[in-house]
């Protein structure tokens, strides 16, 4: 596998691979079945030894951009809640009050100056402290430091919240990053962009079937013959594997102008899609002038069924040299037909293949060479499920 080869060089390899009509490949043809995608135990254990062991996006910072921000998010494991703090930084709690457990907060987001519990009103400080026991003088002695909202490990880094699902976790983006897709992410400048529409879908499919649906540029033209098939190529995509994470480009129908005549020193950035895959759970697309982010999340207990989320991270519109009304115009646009292509193409697509995953001779299925981001996908969670079995 190439790896680290200068973008315009990588760009030049896709091209490359288009005129050769091949594409990048795994090692073998691996086949899987059906019980990935429904077997309660494993959800369990996904739930457990990948969410509960290592960092996944919950959302970009520019979605809690002044203190006491917050928005809610249904993890695998917990009911979260994650609060810009008064210094700037960033904590997640347990969404759920210590005194009977009410859910605390039940908005999708807002800003609060404290957390106020609807069943006998305790309340909270954005950073979790226990503020007010209300009639305190019947309550009964409570040591309020032990009672504070419980604290999930949290952090923020190249502009996302990253969050691992399990309180007596600890968290190290940069670690579970590694080097290489560290520095990759370092180098897009993240945290300088606006995530300027975001939107959760709950579908009745196997998380991994969606994620797995994000990661493959093979379907392209078949599933989406009049959207995205017209635009970007099929089953061309040149690849890198990091070991963990990994990173594809595939070239744009546009670099067709390219295919006889030599590129010379061209910039070629606008001719490619680059794709991403974050174990465990994102797609990021690096699109020619903004970037699309993907997140899929098990159930809490239903192997069937997952949320989606998905952002379009752009540049701000004072750096846009657009108008307000215009960048909004422009992105609203291109989010529309985002949707149109999931809801109409795409979901209809994954739900039927979790209902064919429900056939009890279902048999065994293949997942291919040229299918190597899935293969990394399949490897890695995989091996945390081996390495959290190991732990536990
Ligand atoms: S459950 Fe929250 S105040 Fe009683
Ligand atoms: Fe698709």
């Amino acid at each position: 596998m190439t790896t680290s080869l200068p973008r315009q060089d990588r760009i030049r390899r896709a091209l490359e691979l288009l005129r050769n009509e091949t594409t990048d490949k795994f090692d073998d043809v691996v086949p899987f079945t059906a019980e990935e995608f429904t077997d309660p135990v494993l959800a369990q254990q996904e739930r457990d030894h990948i969410f509960g062991r290592v960092p996944s996006i919950v959302a970009h910072g520019s979605e809690l951009a002044k203190p006491f921000d917050f928005l809610t998010v249904q993890m695998p494991r917990n009911n979260v809640i994650v609060v810009r703090q008064r210094d700037g930084g960033i904590k997640a709690f347990v969404n759920l009050c210590r005194h009977r457990g009410a859910m605390l907060e039940d908005s999708e987001k807002g800003r609060c100056r404290f957390f106020s519990c609807q069943y006998h009103r305790w309340s909270y400080d954005p950073d979790g402290s226990l503020r007010m026991i209300t009639r305190d003088n019947t309550f009964g002695e409570v040591d309020r430091k032990e009672r504070g909202l419980i604290e999930l490990p949290c952090e923020e880094r190249h502009g996302f919240i990253w969050l691992v699902d399990n309180a007596h976790a600890t968290i190290d983006v940069a670690d579970w990053l590694g080097p290489d897709m560290d520095a990759i992410l370092a180098g897009y400048r993240l945290d300088e962009l606006h995530c300027v529409r975001s939107a959760g879908f709950d579908e009745p499919t196997n998380w991994k079937i969606m994620q797995d649906a994000f990661l493959d540029g093979y379907h392209i033209q078949y599933a989406h013959p009049n959207t995205a098939g017209k635009i970007i190529h099929t089953n061309v995509m040149a690849f890198e594997d990091f070991g963990r994470h990994c990173r594809f480009i595939a070239p744009r129908k546009s670099i067709d102008r390219w295919l006889e005549e030599d590129p010379g020193e061209e910039n070629l950035d606008r001719y490619v899609t680059e794709t991403h895959f974050l174990l465990p759970n994102s797609t990021l697309l690096r699109q020619p002038d903004h970037f699309q982010l993907l997140t899929f999340r098990p159930d809490i207990s239903d192997p069937a069924k997952s949320r989606m989320e998905q952002r379009l991270i752009v540049p701000p519109v004072e750096r846009s040299g657009m108008t307000e009304e215009h960048w909004n115009k422009v992105w609203d646009k291109n989010w529309q037909i985002l949707l149109a292509v999931l809801h109409n193409e795409d979901f209809p697509l994954l739900r039927n293949s979790q209902r064919g995953m429900a056939s009890a001779d279902a048999g065994d299925m293949l997942l291919g060479r040229n299918e190597t981001a899935n293969q990394v996908f399949r490897r890695e969670t995989k091996k945390l499920l081996a390495e959290g079995t190991v732990e536990s």
